[in-house]
């Protein structure tokens, strides 16, 4: 889908969070990094309406984010850092299946779906344990296999490793990096992941620095800060 801000701001009391953004993008990886603060979860949230523009205007594929919320959220998951915050379920597959009850489909294919889910991201076997009872990257892969199983076309994943060790923030990344029917917003200090991204957007306090190959934009955010 194509993302595009045309000169947005985010103002908080008067403070400026996102300040006059415009950007198209359409790669498949979008990798956002920038400083504490800069700016990059307010353009996350963003993306499905979770935060809305002071001013300006934020299209997510055809839909005006703010004039259609329901389709921004529905068309777009989001990943938090911390998994346990996610979880609304007690066990594993009843939280994945309560994702899919607006659809008011059957028992049957609630599950079939549910469990379908669950093997894609490997956790299949997990089913029946009690969700807060998983490893926080298994939580994680739980999160994504809630969220994907409505098909949403974009997954904003906010931090999603930061509360992770190497081995699950590995996991978590296979998982991110393997899906096939959706795009990827990708918040993250993890610089080797956001490396892996098709294109990297910088922010520095509010302001759009950067966007383009991950590889030179993480490079000067280096050397910026040595
Ligand atoms: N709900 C909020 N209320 C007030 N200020 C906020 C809120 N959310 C973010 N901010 C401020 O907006 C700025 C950008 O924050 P944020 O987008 O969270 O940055 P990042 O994710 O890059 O750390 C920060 O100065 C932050 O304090
Ligand atoms: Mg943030």
């Amino acid at each position: 889908m194509r993302i595009s801000l045309d000169s947005v701001s985010v103002e908080w009391d008067g403070n400026v969070a996102l300040n006059r953004v415009s950007l198209d993008l359409d790669q498949k990886n979008i990798a956002v990094i920038g400083a504490n603060g800069s700016g990059k979860s307010t353009f996350a949230r963003l993306l499905n309406g979770l935060v809305k523009p002071t001013s300006g205007r934020v299209l997510v594929g055809d839909t005006d984010v703010q004039a259609d919320p329901k389709t921004a959220q529905r068309q777009a998951g989001f990943i938090f850092s911390n998994p346990d915050l996610q979880i609304i379920m007690p066990t594993v597959i009843e939280d994945v299946e309560f994702s899919l009850k607006p659809r008011k489909l059957g028992t049957t294919e609630t599950s079939a779906l549910a469990r379908a889910a669950l093997e894609r991201f490997g956790i299949g076997g997990l089913a029946d344990r009690r969700a807060h009872e998983l490893s926080s990257g298994q939580k994680q892969l739980l999160a994504l296999a809630a969220v994907s199983v409505t098909d949403p076309k974009l997954i904003i994943a906010d931090e999603p490793t930061a509360l992770l060790d190497l081995r699950n923030t590995q996991q978590v990344a296979e998982a991110l990096f393997g899906l096939q029917e959706q795009q990827v917003v990708l918040v993250t200090h993890d610089l080797s992941l956001a490396a892996r991204c098709d294109i990297a957007v910088r922010f520095e306090a509010g302001q759009l620095i950067e966007i383009g190959e991950p590889a030179e934009v993480i490079a000067r955010y280096r050397r910026d800060y040595e």
